[in-house]
């Protein structure tokens, strides 16, 4: 039976697609992973540098207050900077996936709904720290450990309708259980583990940011720097080993359909999908560089380990990224399948979207320099 009579979710739109297939899904997934790099420390950056403000509250000279301090500062533009990129895959996802992604996102409508206001009070909540150090004192850290939270349950939200999405057998008894838009997709068996790796790995990525300002200080305070790669190395080293157990389980509880398209134990190794199961196996000798370049460079506060490690560590993130598009396309491909829809490319139309998205890469890198100066002028 056709799927949209099988469950309640809409067709597409009757307009033929604006792009080709292709180039909508790079720009979903490459806008996700711009999204993702800046988004991962707005989540954690907030508990990091409370904990080093809180470790060197008797020591005002520390490194850990200085990092502490300047990760803070970072953190309402590495926010804005998440903002802003999540709205490049929302576009694209509402395209492709709309849906299903509309129908579960009104069946969690209340939680959904209530981000907007839940990403503004953690965004003054960092805002309070940076501008009101002399108010509140030894306690402003309070307030970037409640932004991370507040950051948390928006990222909690998220995984709850990425996951709900993918299921839309749930929908119909979820809304005759009740239309009142309050639902989580909290008996997912996905949820969980993906939700964790989602929490753990921006903890990886915080730590990188880290050691890329021990990059930045190299030859302005070789001590700070040597402190700040280490801490940074240590950081991603401690959290991706605690991924080789994580990473698994997240695999392991998807559908078995799902998981076989990556790995087939029971035939070998490779899995149906050979590109996925390619993908998934470079990801892990990634995962191997990063960690031997770390520790390398936890050891000996080596730049160019660090290096090593932070190329190989984006790399993975990036290879992690397509992976989760693919758990989508897996998912639902037995139920709406966007290559069945026709396509009339608009070439004025995204002639106008490439030139713009060019200016905007120079206007950020204009601006990045304009902030980097206003910094140094402090
Ligand atoms: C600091 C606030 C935010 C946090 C912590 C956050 C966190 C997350 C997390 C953890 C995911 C992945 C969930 C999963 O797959 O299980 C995600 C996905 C996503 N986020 Fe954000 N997010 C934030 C703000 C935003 C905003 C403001 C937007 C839109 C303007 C946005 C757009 C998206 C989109 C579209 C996806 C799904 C992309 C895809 O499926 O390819 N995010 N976010």
């Amino acid at each position: 039976m056709d799927p949209i009579t099988l469950f309640p979710i809409g067709t597409y739109q009757p307009s033929p697609f604006p792009a080709p297939l292709w180039l909508m899904e790079l720009l979903l997934v490459v806008g996700f992973f711009l999204h993702a790099i800046p988004m991962n420390i707005a989540l954690m950056g907030g508990i990091t540098s409370a904990v080093f403000l809180f470790k060197g509250k008797n020591q005002p000279d520390s490194y850990e207050q200085r990092a502490g301090k300047q990760l803070a500062a970072a953190l309402p533009i590495v926010t804005t900077a998440a903002i802003t990129n999540g709205i490049v895959p929302l576009l694209f996802l509402q395209i492709l996936y709309g849906p299903l992604v509309y129908t579960s996102s009104i069946l969690m409508a209340v939680p959904w709904l209530s981000i907007l206001f839940l990403l503004v009070i953690g965004y003054y909540g960092l805002y309070i720290f940076n501008y009101g150090q002399k108010k509140f004192g030894d306690k402003s850290p309070w307030f970037l450990l409640a932004s991370s939270i507040v950051f948390m349950v928006i990222a909690f939200f998220f995984s709850n309708n990425m996951t709900l999405m993918l299921t839309p057998q749930k929908f119909l008894p979820l809304y005759q259980a009740s239309p009142s838009g309050m639902h989580l997709n909290l008996d997912e068996p996905t949820l969980i583990p993906r939700f964790l790796h989602f929490a753990l790995g921006a903890i990886a990525v915080t730590g990188l940011g880290i050691g890329s300002f021990g990059l930045y200080y190299k030859n302005r305070d070789a001590g700070y720097s040597n402190w700040l790669i280490k801490t940074g190395a240590s950081l991603f080293l401690a959290i991706t080993l605690l991924q080789t157990i994580v990473g698994p389980w997240f695999l392991f509880s998807l559908p078995a359909d799902v998981q076989h398209q990556f790995l087939d134990l029971e035939h070998g190794i490779i899995g149906k999908t050979h590109f996925a199961s390619h993908l998934l196996l470079t990801s892990f000798g990634l995962d191997a560089i990063a960690l031997i370049a770390m520790g390398i460079a936890y050891v000996k506060g080596s730049t160019k380990a660090f290096t090593v490690g932070l190329i190989s560590a984006l790399l993975l993130v990036g290879g992690m990224v397509e992976i989760r598009h693919l758990v989508r396309v897996f998912s639902t491909q037995t139920i709406i399948n966007p290559s069945n829809h026709p396509v009339e490319p608009q070439s004025a139309i995204l002639g106008i979207f490439l030139v713009l998205f060019v200016a905007l890469i120079g206007y950020l890198i204009w601006l990045g320099k304009q902030v980097h100066k206003a910094y140094q002028n402090k």
